[in-house]
């Protein structure tokens, strides 16, 4: 039984369709990308697996329970965490205080712990953790974001885009956050542009188009398959 099952979800906004029949699954422990052009309906997808989209019809079970329909705060409270594309920190506030904030659905939470270890995984956060994120590079702002979502001691942490609009340099330390959150137990589920490199690192990805599946594999296997190169990698 996988962890994430996103079964045959169709939903859209208004009355317009989106997504049609969309299946995901996602096991424990594993890192998956969700690539494919833009407009695809990938963060769509993410969207309605966190409760900010009703599905219309399918089925999202996560953990065992279903989950669809549940509101986002519900939802958190399953061991889920979504990082979304836009907007993901507290501008005014500092990268300590936005940490705390990451805990405050929680009410038993071990805030200091948590803390540490947010720390211990972005050091660069730690030095700065009095500086306000609205100050803060994008990748540091970033870093405040999935540190947020991590303070919540999930299960599974979905990632809208974290390197977009990033420079080289500091994508290949988000993706390598990444990676160490997964080995660190969380199941990851991404959405990435940077689709080659995000393949790269996925145990499994999966291409949507038009808003239904298109192909999955293996992050090697769609790396390797020459039509998935030439439609969504860029050649
Ligand atoms: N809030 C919204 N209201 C109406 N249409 C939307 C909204 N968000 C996205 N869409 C439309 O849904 C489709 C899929 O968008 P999205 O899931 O953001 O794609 P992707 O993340 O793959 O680029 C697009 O046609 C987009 O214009
Ligand atoms: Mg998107």
């Amino acid at each position: 039984m996988p962890l994430l099952q996103v079964e045959k979800v169709s939903a859209g906004y208004g009355d317009m369709q989106v997504l049609t029949e969309v299946s995901i699954q996602v096991s424990a422990h594993e890192i998956i990308s969700l690539i494919g052009p833009n407009g695809a309906g990938k963060s769509t997808v993410m969207k309605a697996v966190f409760g900010l989209l009703k599905p219309w019809s399918g089925s999202i079970t996560f953990d065992g329970g279903n989950i669809a329909g549940l509101a986002p705060y519900e939802i958190v409270k399953t061991g889920m965490c979504y990082v979304p594309q836009v907007a993901n920190v507290f501008t005014e506030l500092t990268v300590e205080e936005n940490l705390e904030m990451g805990a405050f659905v929680l009410d038993d939470a071990d805030v200091d712990g948590r803390k540490q270890e947010i720390f211990e995984l972005f050091p660069r956060l730690a030095e700065r953790r009095r500086q306000k994120a609205g100050k803060m590079s994008g990748g540091e702002r970033q870093m405040v974001a999935m540190g947020s979502a991590l303070m919540l001691n999930p299960k599974m942490i979905l990632l809208d885009e974290p390197s977009a609009g990033l420079a080289p340099r500091v994508v290949d330390q988000i993706f390598e956050s990444i990676v160490e959150i997964n080995k660190r137990g969380l199941a990851v589920l991404m959405v990435e542009q940077n689709a080659r490199q995000s393949l790269e690192m996925a145990h499994r990805g999966y291409v949507l188009a038009n808003g239904e599946n298109r192909v999955e594999g293996s992050g090697q296997e769609l790396l390797n398959d020459p039509q998935v190169a030439r439609l969504y990698l860029g050649g």
